[in-house]
């Protein structure tokens, strides 16, 4: 193994690796270390390339190396993925280099293995270099006198793509001077030339967060040009992802303008009535919004995810203390978001009668749901069920382990693929446990359908066979929890 030491740049790994290639040096067996802090990321024409020449070929000279003909595309991919922040990829580059100067031209075909992670890691710091672009904000440094710099940004890259972009900075922010700070680094414009210093890890601190006087007027237009009644968060999120939010000025603004547009859409269309009737709409907030109980639970002022904002209010588990099944269903939806109430709209209809055929009822079972809060997205005058995301589930799986600490159930049945995998704690597959009782730590599960994928069926017949292995999975829950409890007064003589 030949231990090759480089600085972390590209023109290093450059010359190392065409010196690697000259000897004949196969990937595996190098070992590619970096030497020191990061580097500077020159800019410089690192390969050259010949445009006349088509798909293939450049001559690279340098003076104690290999030749490599390397196509104008290798060229380019070659010098963003190096960008890409990952500890190995200077092995990863060379062996993609090494291969191509095999004759092995898939190398840098998306089609193949390596290929295809070239284009990725590519296409990631391409993403990067744009976001860049898009979202550092500068803000005129407090300092009073004049001295440099003038203008400062707080930005975190995704990939190693500062130097990339103060230099874009540099030419088109004349003689003003500027410093962009990164946790990795920072770059300084002193109106004339280019500092870069990306040895030392920058903490938060050096974020700016005062606002200057632009930044006060930049915000009130922000502000007056948000039209509440026609907000497309999905576009908005596209656009502008939420990751750069902190980042923006205007991103301390916009949870709370979606949420203010959220609310008066959403009191609008649940009372259709109030929303028919002419006059002037006026947006509360969303914490004014939350019902008002005799004595409020903590559940009621849980705020571990967003989904609290658009709900009208948490719905808790219900049924007996005590109860021998528990069912876990995804979320609530309307009709439950509304009255407070789990399974009391359309597919809880479906589940009683599921419920009833398999000798259950609902008197003797404990209904609660993966997420408490109603995730939902208008659709016209409508407010439809969205799926709750992965890190919703997750932050509600407190208040379900809670209700199975309190209840402690002898067997959990799992109403679809979400309550599975609240009550697993990891993504499941609905299939693998599908049918067959499984055991857990203080009892058992039994996985089925949610009742709404019977609803969803498209004809009486489909529609049926999922009921019945709904009240399948129930009838098994009530033999499995009385056999149990058999075996259990059969042990204490009870
Ligand atoms: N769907 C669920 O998962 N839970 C409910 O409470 C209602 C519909």
């Amino acid at each position: 193994m030949r231990a090759i030491v480089i600085e972390d740049h590209f023109a290093a790994w450059r010359a190392a690796a065409l010196g690697a290639l000259a000897e004949d040096l196969a990937p595996e067996t190098i070992d590619w270390r970096v030497t020191g802090p990061p580097g500077l990321q020159q800019e410089q024409a690192l390969f050259d390339y010949d445009a006349t020449a088509s798909a293939a070929a450049t001559v690279l000279p340098e003076p104690t190396a290999a030749t490599v003909h390397v196509s104008k595309e290798l060229a380019a991919l070659l010098q963003d993925a190096a960008l890409y922040r990952e500890p190995q990829r200077w092995a990863f580059l060379y062996k993609v280099l090494w291969r191509w100067q095999q004759g092995d031209r898939a190398a840098a075909s998306p089609a193949d293995a390596d290929g295809a992670q070239l284009y990725r890691m590519a296409r990631s710091v391409r993403r990067a270099k744009h976001d860049m672009i898009a979202y550092v904000r500068f803000r005129k440094a407090a300092s009073a006198a004049r001295t440099p710099p003038e203008y400062i940004a707080w930005y975190e890259p995704e990939h190693d793509v500062l130097a990339w972009a103060a230099e874009h900075f540099a030419q088109r922010m004349g003689r003003s001077s500027w410093l962009i700070a990164t946790p990795r680094g920072a770059a300084f414009w002193d109106g004339r030339a280019l500092h870069l210093d990306q040895r030392r890890a920058l903490p938060g601190e050096h974020r700016c967060d005062t606002a200057d006087e632009a930044e006060t007027l930049w915000l009130a237009y922000y502000r007056s040009t948000f039209n509440p009644a026609r907000l497309n968060e999905a576009a908005l999120e596209q656009h502008m992802p939420v990751r750069f939010w902190k980042g923006l000025p205007e991103g301390s603004l916009i949870p709370g303008m979606i949420s203010e547009a959220k609310s008066g859409a959403r009191r609008i269309a649940q009372a259709s009535g109030v929303g028919a009737l002419g006059g002037k709409s006026i947006p509360i907030e969303a914490e004014n919004a939350q019902p008002v109980r005799e004595e409020a639970s903590s559940l009621d002022s849980c705020r571990r995810c967003e989904l609290w904002r658009n709900a009208t209010q948490a719905v808790p588990g219900a049924g007996p203390p005590n109860a021998r099944i528990m069912l876990i269903g995804e979320q609530p939806g309307d009709h439950e978001d509304l009255s407070g109430q789990p399974f009391v709209g359309p597919a809880g209809q479906l589940l009683e009668l599921a419920m009833t055929r398999a000798g259950l009822a609902r008197e003797q079972v404990y209904l609660t749901n993966a997420v408490k809060h109603f995730k939902w997205e208008p659709r016209g005058k409508r407010r439809l069920h969205k799926t709750p995301a992965q890190r919703e589930v997750q932050a509600c799986s407190y208040w379900l382990e809670r209700e199975l600490e309190r209840v402690r159930p002898t067997v959990i049945v799992t109403l679809g693929a979400t309550a599975l995998a609240a009550l697993l704690r990891e993504k499941a597959n609905l299939r693998d446990y599908f049918d067959a009782p499984f055991e857990l730590d203080s009892g058992w599960g039994i996985a089925t359908y949610h009742p709404s994928f019977a609803l969803r069926q498209q004809d009486d017949a489909a529609r049926d066979k999922v009921l019945a292995a709904i009240s399948d999975a129930l009838g098994r829950a009530r033999e499995l929890a009385e056999s149990v409890d058999r075996a259990r007064s059969r042990r204490t003589g009870a």
